[in-house]
């Protein structure tokens, strides 16, 4: 059971073996996705989502992030944990970065922190990593910036803003960043990105030649059916079965079919 590492990812792109990461934001689901082998557990500001039911992932707290890490990290064994620092937990100062980065690796057992952005927080970034903080960058679409893009879209499709992104993806890893999330961008541009830099890409409605691959977890459980953008693949229907469970239970109960004679004292 070897512990997933920053340098185990870095081998894994050498080796051409794909990352598996998705999201968790409690111990129940992170025991199995680690008991399952996943390779990166990444507890994503995206519970701002799916988790608290707002609109955004901008009212997200770095305490709310910090509660979330521990119950994953009691699960956790193999996996590597990911925290994701939530909207203006890193952008104000250098000093605002370092102490809420650092609460979170020293209150949880985060191994990496998820920063949104290149060029605009690069000066952070190398900072973090100097200090000894690993970071994964998130580029393409960044939901934290969601009110300056005015909408979901994707990314980085015309010229100028694929060449800041890619340009965003070689400045992050010369600050040091261990991987990168390329979020709804064109296949295209993932894989030139992927091919241009040393360090693990990890797609999320990027295309299939990402070093590695992300959803968020209700997603792809088809827990969360607000929404389900085109690159979400559901690995399974929980809503159904969960709906059918609660519908039998309140039925049994109503109809006095539970509790039953064996499941009494
Ligand atoms: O918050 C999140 O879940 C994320 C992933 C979708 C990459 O940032
Ligand atoms: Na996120």
């Amino acid at each position: 059971l070897k512990k997933v590492t920053t340098k185990i990812l870095i081998e894994m792109k050498k080796r051409g073996e794909k990352i598996a990461m998705l999201t968790a934001y409690d111990f129940l689901i992170a025991k199995l996705l680690d008991e399952a082998g996943i390779d990166v557990i990444l507890v994503g500001d995206s519970l701002g989502n799916v988790f608290q039911e707002h609109e955004t992932t901008l009212p997200v707290t770095v305490d709310d992030m910090i509660y979330h890490a521990k119950a994953v990290c009691r699960a956790v064994k193999r996996a590597m944990v990911v925290v994701d620092m939530p909207f203006l937990s890193y952008q104000v100062s250098l000093e605002e970065a370092i102490k809420n980065c650092g609460r979170v690796l020293k209150e949880t057992c985060a191994e990496g922190v998820k920063l949104e952005g290149g060029s605009e927080i690069i000066d952070v970034v190398y900072k973090l990593t100097s200090i000894g903080i690993p970071v994964m960058g998130h580029l393409g679409l960044t939901p934290q910036s969601i009110h300056k893009f005015g909408g979901y879209d994707v990314r980085g499709v015309d010229e100028k803003e694929a060449e800041k992104i890619l340009n965003d993806a070689k400045e992050l890893e010369s600050a040091g960043a261990f991987s990168i999330v390329l979020e709804k961008i064109p296949s295209g541009l993932a894989k030139k990105i992927t091919e241009t830099i040393s360090i693990p890409t990890i797609g999320i409605g990027a295309g299939p030649f990402c070093d590695g691959q992300v959803l968020v977890v209700y997603d792809m459980l088809g827990l969360f059916e607000e929404f389900k953008p085109k690159f979400v693949r559901r690995y399974a229907e929980l809503s159904k079965i969960i709906r059918n469970a609660f519908e039998n239970y309140i039925s049994d109960v109503k109809s006095g079919k539970f509790p039953s004679e064996s499941e009494s004292y």
